[in-house]
């Protein structure tokens, strides 16, 4: 059945699908930079990209002529033989991880790479507890959803939810130290914590968390995909620190909108490889190489960190206009991961600005996330921010004096 209008759409989606989207009612189907389009032909500001997965805008030319190329040549190779695609993309990829990474695993998904972490640690260490932190979020699979914080994820299915694991207070250093046992395999940090509400720890945490880490014979996993591919200004948001984790995790925006996951082992870890530990169908295909080794192309050559830099900058500069509402808790903005904190429910803002013709997230109930693409144009930061400011001036005026309160 050819798709002609929404209420098609709309209607195959919902009948077909179980509903585990909480959705906007919107179908997305073109999509050009930062800009992505309804059916009608309707512009959205895209400051989500697809929950960071097009890092370098929708539908990059250089990255479709990558995909559209590898398309004609060959698209599946098993992992058990070689491929030239696949070279590439491990060659470009080490641009920026070989100081630190000595070997790397390639799966589908965010969630595979870090189960992929936690057997390394496991089978490593041959300990079973994982320290986690509070407002974590790896993944929805089984056992990244053991390590995800949010109770509500886990409903109905906490008899199996593996009870291994602690979490604590992140930022914590004391706390860290005080969960941290003999029979602790990992600690598994976000540098940044995104889904969380974009929460930047104190500076010296990650290298706490180092130090406890190595202290206790127990390894340190940080979860980059959200954080990672240049998101923060540097490659991986663990560099401004001055930390290097035993095992670190890429998936998002890796290959630029073809699903992809990267699992990153340092000399020492590497030593849990053996035949058969992780294999996956899928894993290390030519074409989410190949857009991968193009999306890393652009990252070396234009996309440079200062070029994320001044964006955030243009970003900060405008948002700081938000500060003296009532409504709004606190900014935290690192790189191109910028959270909006609100003293109200982020929802009906976020369902506001859909109205309004800009895309955000939401981060947590009262936090409002944006995740822009790398490349976003000045002239659309702008466009976008003057829309939020609007939006938010005129809920605080309707809101009247109760939005001083909570
Ligand atoms: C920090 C972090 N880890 C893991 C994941 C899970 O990735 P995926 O949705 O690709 O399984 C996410 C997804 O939002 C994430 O932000």
């Amino acid at each position: 059945m050819k798709m002609s209008n929404m209420e098609n759409i709309y209607y195959m989606e919902d009948r077909l699908l179980l509903k585990t989207y909480i959705k906007r009612r919107i179908a997305i189907v073109n999509g050009k930079g930062s800009e992505v389009y309804d059916e009608k032909g309707r512009r959205f500001i895209d400051l989500t990209s697809a929950y960071g997965v097009a890092l370098l805008g929708h539908s990059n030319p250089v990255i479709v002529e990558a995909i559209v190329n590898q398309l004609k040549k060959i698209s599946s190779c098993h992992g058990s033989f070689y491929n030239d695609a696949r070279a590439e993309f491990l060659n470009e990829i080490s641009y920026f991880t070989s100081r630190f990474f000595s070997k790397m695993l390639l799966v589908n998904s965010g969630a595979e790479s870090v189960d992929l972490a936690l057997k390394t640690a496991f089978k490593k260490t041959g300990r079973s507890k994982i320290i986690a932190a509070n407002r974590s979020f790896h993944g929805k699979t089984l056992a990244p959803l053991s390590i995800t914080w949010n109770p509500d994820y886990k409903k109905g299915l906490e008899h199996i939810i593996w009870n291994r694991v602690v979490f604590s207070e992140y930022g914590n250093e004391e706390d860290l130290k005080n969960k941290v046992d003999s029979d602790t395999a990992a600690i598994i940090l976000e540098p940044v914590q995104g889904e969380g509400g974009v929460r930047i720890p104190p500076e010296g945490y990650l290298k706490a968390a180092r130090e406890i880490a190595s202290d206790n014979g127990a390894l340190l996993i940080l979860d980059e995909i959200q954080s990672g591919m240049r998101r923060t200004g540097p490659f991986f948001a663990f560099e401004k620190e001055r930390v290097i984790p035993d095992v670190t995790m890429l998936a998002k925006g890796v290959a630029g909108g073809i699903p992809i996951g990267v699992t990153f082992f340092t000399e020492e870890v590497s030593t849990v490889e053996e035949a058969g530990f992780h294999t996956s169908t899928y894993g290390g295909n030519p074409l989410a190489c190949a857009a991968g080794a193009a999306t890393i192309k652009l990252l070396r050559e234009s996309v440079t960190e200062k070029e994320v830099e001044e964006r955030s900058r243009a970003f900060s500069k405008r948002l700081e206009e938000l500060k003296g509402l009532r409504i709004i808790r606190e900014l935290r903005i690192r790189g191109l991961m910028i959270g909006i904190e609100l003293r109200v429910r982020a929802k009906p803002i976020v369902d506001i600005l859909t109205e309004k013709g800009v895309l955000v997230l939401t981060a947590g109930p009262t936090v409002v996330r944006l995740l822009p693409a790398l490349n976003i144009p000045l002239s659309l930061v702008d466009e976008a921010c003057s829309i939020i400011i609007e939006v938010m001036r005129s809920y605080e005026s309707k809101l009247g004096s109760s939005a001083t309160t909570g």
